[in-house]
């Protein structure tokens, strides 16, 4: 197993510092694999928002937002195609992160990635539009550092901070599966495989 430092932000909640770092610049171009199959894309939120990150989707099934709501959809809805199958970097820092942290039997259908370009954030929201919400999420960060918190089951809670860097994996289950999160705003900055830009990858059983 690869030695990690962890940090526990909540009960059920850890970042597991550098645990994707041997994989990244695999899952990097993994990610240019199925962005070009199914491109990023802005979403508008439920009450017509832009979010300010782009998105998309691998897996059997992907997390698209419109007008009509949040939810999973088996087609991608701008190349009325199925969404591209997990690249296998991907598959494997999953597994491999849900095991670190308890679920030995983690086993994700799906992946939304998300891309930061400055001044683009995400304000604080639970991931609860799944139909399992046994299974924790395993989140990577790829590119710049950003600041994430995260909290508890109601919005107005306290927060715990922390910035999470280029190969950090997250992991939020058990009690923390329906913990309140959001990140700040990226900050200016030049990362030399991403560029301008932070990727993040949120795995979920869906
Ligand atoms: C999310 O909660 O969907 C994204 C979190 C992150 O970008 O780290
Ligand atoms: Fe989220």
């Amino acid at each position: 197993m690869i030695e990690t430092r962890v940090t526990q932000l909540t009960s059920g909640a850890h970042v597991f510092h550098g645990y994707a770092l041997d994989i990244a610049e695999e899952l990097l171009k993994e990610i240019d694999l199925v962005v070009s199959v199914s491109p990023l894309r802005s979403v508008v939120t439920p009450s017509g928002k832009s979010m300010s990150v782009k998105m998309t989707n691998c897996g059997t099934r992907g997390w698209v937002s419109d007008r009509r709501g949040y939810r999973y959809e088996e087609k991608d809805p701008v190349t009325a195609k199925k969404w591209p199958v997990m690249p296998p970097g991907f598959v494997a820092i999953a597994k491999r992160s849900g095991a670190v942290a308890g679920y030995p039997d983690y086993e994700p259908n799906v992946c939304l990635i998300n891309r930061y370009e400055p001044g683009n954030c995400m304000g604080l929201h639970q991931d609860k539009d799944e139909r399992d919400f046994s299974q924790p999420i395993v989140s990577v960060s790829l590119g710049l550092s950003i600041s994430f918190k995260i909290g508890g089951l109601s919005r107005q809670g306290s927060t715990t901070r922390i910035d999470l860097v280029h190969g950090d994996v997250l992991v939020f289950g058990g009690p923390a599966r329906l913990a309140y999160h959001g990140v700040g705003k990226l900050r200016e900055g030049e990362h030399p495989l991403t560029g301008k830009s932070r990727f993040n990858l949120t795995f979920r059983v869906s």
